[in-house]
């Protein structure tokens, strides 16, 4: 089914953050080719290692895109709280899709997820990623969200026997700083 077609209805994606009972779901999104291509994955892993990464962590932001009742995209986002001159930005660590669902709105639905929580909840001005050269479906992505490249990194990653160069992107958001007295406010007494 496509959503495109206008005979179909329009599936719902929802979001939320992942719990336990996830892991399964989630080893099959991280242990698919189009994701060891993409990330630092390595095509083999044991659960643990999965695990591991979806534990409760308070400075990172790890959902799921859920379509029908099936995990259909899994996305983190990495705070630095603990660090005074960084935590004004975050790292966009993962966005994927289950083989299953590319190409319906799981990506887009992920990140438009993290860019909401970095805007409107965790008042994060600078998001950044790193994004393997070649990976055009991603750039176009991170693009239309507004993230740029701000730098090559060369033969950064060794991708399935290729050593690839790899860009740093990042998207800035204007911090609402208002200068002089604040409208409306109450009059404070003067010594
Ligand atoms: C990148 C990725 C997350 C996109 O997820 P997706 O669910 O397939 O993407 P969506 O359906 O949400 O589409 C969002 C946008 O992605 C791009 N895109 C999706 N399918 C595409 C295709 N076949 N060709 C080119 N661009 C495509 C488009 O910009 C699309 O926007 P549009 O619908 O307005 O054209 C997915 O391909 C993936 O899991 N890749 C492997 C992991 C990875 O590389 N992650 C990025 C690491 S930096």
């Amino acid at each position: 089914m496509s959503p495109a077609d206008p005979a179909e209805p329009e599936e719902t994606i929802s979001i939320r953050h992942v719990r336990p009972g996830d892991i399964g779901a989630v080893a099959e999104i991280l242990e698919s080719e189009h994701v060891n291509q993409g990330t630092q994955r390595l095509p083999f892993h044991p659960l643990s290692v999965i695990e591991a990464r979806l534990a409760d962590d308070p400075a990172k932001f790890k959902l799921v895109a859920e379509i029908g009742g099936r995990v259909a995209g899994y996305g983190e986002l990495e705070t630095w709280p603990d660090r005074p001159r960084l935590c004004h930005g975050g790292e966009v660590d993962m966005v994927a899709t289950h083989p299953a669902f590319r190409g319906r709105g799981v990506g887009r639905a992920l990140l438009a997820a993290m860019v909401d929580l970095s805007d409107r909840w965790l008042q994060l001005s600078r998001l950044q990623l790193f994004v393997w050269e070649g990976n055009d479906r991603a750039i176009r992505l991170y693009e239309e969200f507004g993230f740029a490249a701000e730098g090559r990194l060369r033969q950064f990653v060794f991708v399935d026997g290729v050593y690839r160069d790899a860009f740093l992107m990042a998207r800035l958001k204007e911090r609402q700083i208002a200068a002089g007295p604040a409208e409306g406010g109450p009059e404070l007494p003067r010594p």
